[in-house]
C-alpha cells in the first residue's frame, strides 16, 4: 500500500466560552473534520488521503486550523464550504490556496497582530 499524499490534520479542540485564544470547534461536533472525511470518500481518495481530528495545533487565533503534511500547509479560518476547493486544489492539484494560508508572519507567532487583538487586556 502507497503512503498517504496528504495528510489533513484538522483541528477539534475545545475550550471554555471566552477563552482568550478561541478554539476551533466551539460545539465540538468535529463538523469540519467530518466535511474533509467525506469528500475524500466521495472522491474516492481514501487509499492516499487521511483527515484526521486533531489537538490544538497552536495558531488558535487564525482558527478554525487545518495544517496538511508532508506539505507543512497551515490553513486558517476554514470554513466547510472550503473543504472541496481545498480538496480539488491543494490535494488533487498542488496549489497553494493563499486567502486560506496562514501567513509566514502569523505561523507560530503570538506577537502577530490577530494574537495581540484577542489577547486579554
Ligand atoms: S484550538 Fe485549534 S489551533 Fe488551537
Amino acid at each position: 500500500m502507497p503512503a498517504f499524499t496528504h495528510h489533513l490534520f484538522v483541528c477539534c479542540n475545545q475550550r471554555t466560552l471566552g477563552h482568550p485564544r478561541g478554539c476551533c470547534d466551539p460545539e465540538g461536533a468535529e463538523a469540519l473534520r467530518n466535511a474533509f472525511k467525506a469528500e475524500v470518500k466521495t472522491r474516492g481518495l481514501g487509499l492516499l488521503v487521511r483527515a484526521n481530528s486533531s489537538g490544538c495545533l497552536d495558531q488558535c487565533e487564525h482558527g478554525p486550523c487545518v495544517a496538511i503534511y508532508p506539505q507543512g500547509i497551515f490553513y486558517g479560518h476554514v470554513k466547510i464550504e472550503d473543504v472541496p476547493h481545498i480538496i480539488e486544489e491543494t490535494v488533487l492539484h498542488n496549489r497553494v490556496l493563499d486567502d486560506l494560508l496562514i501567513s509566514p508572519e502569523c505561523l507560530n507567532n503570538r506577537n502577530c497582530e490577530h494574537c495581540r487583538s484577542q489577547s486579554p487586556t
